[in-house]
């Protein structure tokens, strides 16, 4: 979604504004844009498509001595991704220019009231009618604050805006309700953004703003305020402790490559600190749990891929953990009104922590009385925010739009989560199996990947002129097909679908033609002998398949299929650990090879921060 930076401060700003965005394309755009002053004037450029597209029309302008300014990406919500879209809007008098994420609910009916004022709008978006409203009641104001409070008094919806006008030369006012927006507090100078990579090169101390929130930066100078009454918020300051070379591709070709093979750090990471030895031998500790009673029944509620670690982890939280666990879409679970009982959870999953939908989901969980436990990534997000207990995923900053070790990471707490609940139940049901193979997968996942990459690309070679794929898997392998199915049509643009291999009879076999593979997931678990009798009806109506295996007493298992992709024997929960890996070098490969844009497939957003 929009990508947000403005900027208060001694340096040029508008170099500084585009390392931003480029920090900040991550999260999916298709145009983009900066605002400026420049004697005493506003200026604006912007342009449709890339940011190479942006800075090409900078080249020559004398912006350099502006030491303020604002600059956006834009995922466009109402309108097309066209120049006239993109952000800076300015407002009537082209006096004040504003940058947004969010949608404005009302815009329409506030337009048609500015329309019948005089009002001449040039484009088609609700947030050139929010800039167009804050001139309007700046007529009446007695300063430019009150004038911008008053305008989102009225707007309703979603919003992270900020505000430049050369009124107050220097001065950058930033408000928030239900969108992502932070502050970067650095020496001489000041950042708002929507998330922390934007400015991290400059500073690592961040103020959170809360919805209803509005600050104003200028230079060294920052204070936040009530949009209810301007009446001043005391906020404090905290330490992120993520440097540069987190959010830097560290040699890799993609953001996503760099991710993959993070993996075993970011196994290691999420462990650090849960899991100790005892008399009795290895017990978790997630200390962030111990206020919480043992839920009498847990309600999963995420997007996209955390959705896919929340399905992954349930049949360990019910196994293992002893607790009933179900699984909600998030934008599903807050429009059927669901029953939550107040001795139930909900666990949020999610690595950006500001999915709109999510967020919404944890909203209506507390309405009903239910504790919420957040699993994220992002530090002070929201979701971190707003849940009762926050357990964090610790991957670092996830910068391809595509996830993978955030997957990773919430796979391997989910999996402590179940080992947690285990020892809180009477009597306690210990998996000591279970929690040495986590000790042992950072090792484990560190000396299998290399041979994976290289494996994915062979593969990726033979199979890229696909269509369509179909990705099976039972238990928890049924997950990792959803996931599999899910990176692929991410990244390629290639059709495919996950599916639990025992549905497949019930309509998709139908499909199944040398020309649409199957992706199998045949590992060495319960159900191996039931995916193998799935691949044999696969193979029977000719169509091809890749099998995932692993090896069993030192050999590859006897199973026919096109191609065999062998992983070393492991711990059925391990061994997931290491399937996903390969499922996503897989996609990332076939994505390459196909010269798509890995780190930023078309129309997709990092993170969804609109319904
Ligand atoms: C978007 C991203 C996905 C992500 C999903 C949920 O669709 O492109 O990669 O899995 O949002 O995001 P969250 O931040 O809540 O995990």
């Amino acid at each position: 979604m929009c990508g947000i930076i403005g900027y208060s401060g001694h340096r040029p700003a508008v170099p500084l504004l585009i390392e931003g965005l480029h920090r900040l394309e991550y999260r999916g755009y298709d145009s983009s844009g900066v605002a400026f002053e420049q004697a005493g004037k506003l200026e604006v450029v912007k342009a449709a498509g890339k940011l190479a597209a942006l800075e090409a029309k900078l080249e020559g302008n004398p912006c350099l001595l502006a030491t303020a300014g604002i600059g956006h990406t834009r995922w466009a919500t109402h309108g097309l991704p066209v120049e006239r879209n993109a952000h800076p809007h300015l407002s009537q008098d082209g006096d004040m220019a504003i940058i947004h994420n969010g949608i404005i609910e009302n815009f329409q009916e506030i337009k048609e009231e500015l329309v019948e004022k005089g009002h001449v709008f040039l484009s088609e978006t609700d947030t050139e009618v929010l800039a167009h409203l804050i001139g309007e009641e700046r007529k009446a104001a007695p300063s430019l604050r009150e004038a911008f409070a008053a305008a989102l008094r009225r707007a309703h919806g979603a919003y992270a805006v900020v505000l430049l006008a050369p009124e107050e030369p220097g001065i950058i006012y930033a408000a928030r309700m239900a969108a992502p927006l932070l502050m970067g507090v650095g020496v001489g100078e000041c950042f708002v953004a929507s998330d922390i990579p934007a400015f991290l090169p400059y500073t690592r101390e961040v103020v959170f703003l809360e919805d209803g929130e509005i600050a104003r930066i200028e230079g060294a100078k920052w204070e936040v305020f009530s949009l209810k009454d301007l009446s001043p918020i005391a906020k404090s300051v905290s330490h992120i402790p993520w440097d540069m070379q987190a959010a830097a591709k560290d040699g890799y070709k993609h953001f996503m490559l760099k991710e993959i093979m993070e993996q075993p750090r970011v196994v290691t990471d999420c462990l650090s600190g849960r899991l100790h030895r005892d008399g009795e031998g290895l017990r978790v500790s997630l200390h962030e749990l111990d206020a919480l009673p043992v839920p009498s029944r847990l309600h999963i509620v995420a997007c996209g891929t955390s959705y896919n670690a929340g399905l992954w982890g349930q049949q360990l939280l019910e196994n293992v953990g002893g607790i009933p666990t179900v699984l909600d879409i998030a934008s599903e679970f807050r429009y059927r009104d669901p029953i939550l009982r107040q001795d139930e959870a909900v666990m949020v999953i999610s690595q950006s922590g500001e999915t709109a939908d999510t967020l919404a989901a944890l909203r209506l969980a507390k309405e009903k009385g239910c504790k919420v436990i957040g699993l994220c990534n992002v530090v002070g997000s929201s979701i971190a925010r707003e849940a009762d207990v926050v357990l964090y995923t610790q991957a670092g900053p996830e910068i391809s739009v595509a996830s993978t070790k955030a997957m990773c990471s919430q796979m391997t707490l989910v999996a402590l989560m179940a080992a947690y609940y285990g020892q809180r139940r009477v009597p306690a049901v210990k998996d000591s199996a279970l929690l040495h193979a986590l000790v042992g997968l950072p090792q484990l996942l560190a000396s299998a990947l290399p041979a994976m990459q290289e494996r994915a690309a062979a593969l990726a070679l033979r199979f890229a002129s696909a269509r369509s794929f179909f990705y099976l898997g039972r238990g928890q392998c049924h997950a990792l097909a959803l996931e599999g199915a899910l990176k692929l049509k991410e990244l390629s643009y290639i059709h495919a679908e996950g599916y639990a291999s025992g549905e497949m009879k019930h309509g998709p076999i139908a499909l199944i033609d040398p020309q649409f593979p199957t992706f199998a997931l045949a590992l060495d678990d319960a159900l191996y002998p039931k995916v193998k009798s799935n691949i044999q009806e696969v193979l029977a109506r000719q169509g091809r398949v890749i099998a995932l295996v692993q090896e069993r007493g030192g050999k590859a298992p006897e199973l026919a299929a096109e191609e065999l992709w062998v992983l070393p024997e492991a711990h059925p929960v391990a061994a997931s650990f290491l399937a996903l890996p390969a499922l996503q070098l897989f996609s990332y490969c076939v994505a390459d090879y196909l010269g798509k844009d890995v780190d930023q497939p078309r129309n997709l957003a990092k993170s969804v921060t609109v319904e």
